[in-house]
């Protein structure tokens, strides 16, 4: 064992021994049907959320781009590495999210990172939704902001805690429109107009929502007519349109600050050609295919029915991510691997990703997946769980 090391071991097997030791699964295989250790499984985990990950258009306009530019784009936005395919996908991208403009990042991670360490700094404040992704509260750790979290979807309870900011500092709310782990959505409209009675700005992470709502899969904010009143629309590549990055849609003044402000867009290598060249041609299907995620969200109220009559929590999944609680780690792990037994990779969620006591398997559901599949994965799930009632 290494100098300084000894502490590791004693950490994993506390974690091995309360059900969260956390492993990596090798799968083999593109789509929704996949191998692991050998054997074929549905994917029921991943974000591929319209199948674009391996469409063939969608391959073809990274390739291209792969032969136009190169494995990759060799700099920093700043320094050499802004090619015209960065340019044409903002463009697109503010196009479809209805905004001015629009900025890419390396991933929806170094986004959030950005994104909120840009325009909020110390004595600000952050408000966040408790149950926002990681990179949104790591964003405002970075930023030196004072954190404050409100209640899950509850504008009230953000109002009052804007109410009691001081004057003078800037304060920014942040929330999801499609919560990861949850699949609800939240009240754009109330948690709006909280920020603007309080002089606040709001930034949405529409990472699960891109793609999936609103007209063409442009998200929420504009199924809402909100662009105007919601400053930052972060979204993800690497979901719903089948490539790897992040971005942001908003006004032309914010976009020229990210770039001289932003240390995660400033300090990392531009997006690789291949990657905006997927971007490009999932942007293309939507275009021509726009109803994609419609189809997919009326297949996923069907799958959230069938489990319901079944006795199953859903909680208050409105969407293509379909959560079924089961609240104990060591639970959720034994429904799983029963899951993975008859077929179905379905991973199991687990503390600290998700609150104590709400371990869960998350069902995330693809257009790419039948009717036959969702089918047999209703069935399996329902299984499942009477098979760990019985265990
Ligand atoms: C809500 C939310 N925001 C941001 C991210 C990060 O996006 P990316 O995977 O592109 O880094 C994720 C990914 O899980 C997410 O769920």
């Amino acid at each position: 064992m290494r100098t300084g090391e000894t502490w590791i071991a004693d950490e994993l097997a506390a974690r091995r021994s309360s059900g969260l030791e956390r492993t990596l699964i090798v799968r083999s295989g593109t789509g929704p049907r996949v191998t692991v250790g050998g054997r074929l499984l549905l994917n029921v985990s991943g974000n591929d959320y319209l199948g674009l990950a391996q469409h063939p258009h969608v391959v073809a306009r990274a390739k291209a781009c792969l032969d136009e530019f190169g494995a990759c784009a060799t700099a920093s936005r700043l320094v050499v590495g802004t090619l015209a395919c960065h340019e044409e996908l903002e463009a697109r991208l503010a196009g479809l999210k209805g905004y001015p403009a629009a900025l890419s990042f390396g991933s929806g991670y170094a986004a959030n990172l950005g994104l909120i360490s840009a325009i909020v700094g110390r004595d600000d404040r952050v408000l966040i939704d408790r149950l926002a992704h990681a990179s949104l509260v790591d964003g405002a750790v970075l930023s030196r902001a004072r954190l404050q979290r409100f209640r899950h979807n509850d504008a009230g309870h953000l109002a009052s805690l804007l109410a009691r900011c001081p004057a003078g500092r800037r304060k920014l709310v942040v929330t999801e429109s499609v919560f990861s782990m949850d699949g609800d959505c939240a009240p754009l409209r109330e948690l709006a107009a909280a920020a603007e009675r309080h002089g606040a700005l709001l930034l949405v992470d529409e990472a699960h929502a891109t793609g999936v709502f609103g007209p063409s899969g442009s998200g929420c904010i504009r199924a809402a007519g909100l662009e105007d009143r919601v400053n930052l629309s972060m979204g993800t590549l690497s979901k719903a349109l089948g490539s790897q990055g992040g971005f942001a849609a908003c006004s032309a003044d914010l976009r020229s600050l990210l770039i001289n402000q932003s240390r995660s867009f400033i300090y990392s290598t531009a997006l690789a050609p291949a990657a905006v060249g997927a971007a490009l041609g999932a942007l293309d299907v939507l275009e021509r295919d726009p109803d994609r995620g419609a189809r997919l969200l009326a297949r996923a109220a069907g799958v959230r029915e069938r489990l319901n009559a079944a006795g199953l929590d859903t909680g208050a999944s409105v969407s293509q991510i379909v959560p079924v609680i089961v609240g104990e780690s060591e639970r959720a792990l034994r429904v799983a691997q029963y899951l993975r037994e008859a077929g179905f990779l379905a991973v199991a969620i687990r503390p600290p990703t998700v609150p104590q006591g709400t371990a869960r398997l998350r069902l995330s559901l693809s257009y790419d997946h039948t009717e036959a599949e969702l089918a047999a994965l209703t069935a399996a799930v329902i299984a499942a769980f009477k098979e760990a009632e019985r265990a």
